[in-house]
């Protein structure tokens, strides 16, 4: 009798972990799919996505570079790639605040001006958003941080402040 009371008990706790074990699994999975990795990029406000093979023909990528916005204010599209970024070459005026808004066409590289603050994760798929004002004239070389294949090095561009 006792025998058969205590194999019970058993089997029912190990049905319930069995449960448990399940519940937590799917709880995981789910989180997961909530919280995609690259999360730790320095990007601002909501999350958009894109898809890299299409965004150069997609707006606002089709046509890289700086819009006017509002008084000494921009927006400025940019793309990553290896190796480089469009566009090229970028002038921006002088005291300008720009709002960077840019994405990676394959794999996850940097943006970083060194001797400021802009520092970014480009991650393929998504859109990466920084505000920058500058404030001083000269020639600032933008340099790839992010590990992405042989060219990794030689990858950078250039912000003329005018
Ligand atoms: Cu792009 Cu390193």
């Amino acid at each position: 009798m006792h025998l058969h009371r205590y194999e019970k008990i058993w089997l029912t706790f190990g049905i319930a972990m069995l449960f448990v074990f399940l519940i937590v699994l799917g709880v995981g999975a789910f989180a997961q799919g909530m919280q995609p990795p690259g999360q730790q990029h320095s990007g601002h406000g909501a999350r958009v996505t894109v898809n890299p093979e299409t965004v150069e023909s997609t707006a606002p990528f089709n046509q890289l570079g700086l819009r006017k916005i509002g008084e000494n204010e921009y927006d400025a599209y940019m793309l990553a790639f290896a190796f480089g970024y469009g566009p090229e070459k970028m002038e921006v005026p002088l005291g300008a605040t720009v709002h960077f808004h840019i994405t990676s066409k394959d794999v996850v590289h940097g943006f970083q001006i060194p001797g400021t603050n802009v520092n970014m994760m480009v991650v393929p798929g998504e859109i990466t958003n920084l505000t920058h004002t500058f404030t001083k004239a000269g020639e600032l070389l933008v340099l790839c941080n992010e590990y992405c294949g042989v060219a990794h090095e030689m990858m950078h561009t250039r912000i003329i402040v005018k």
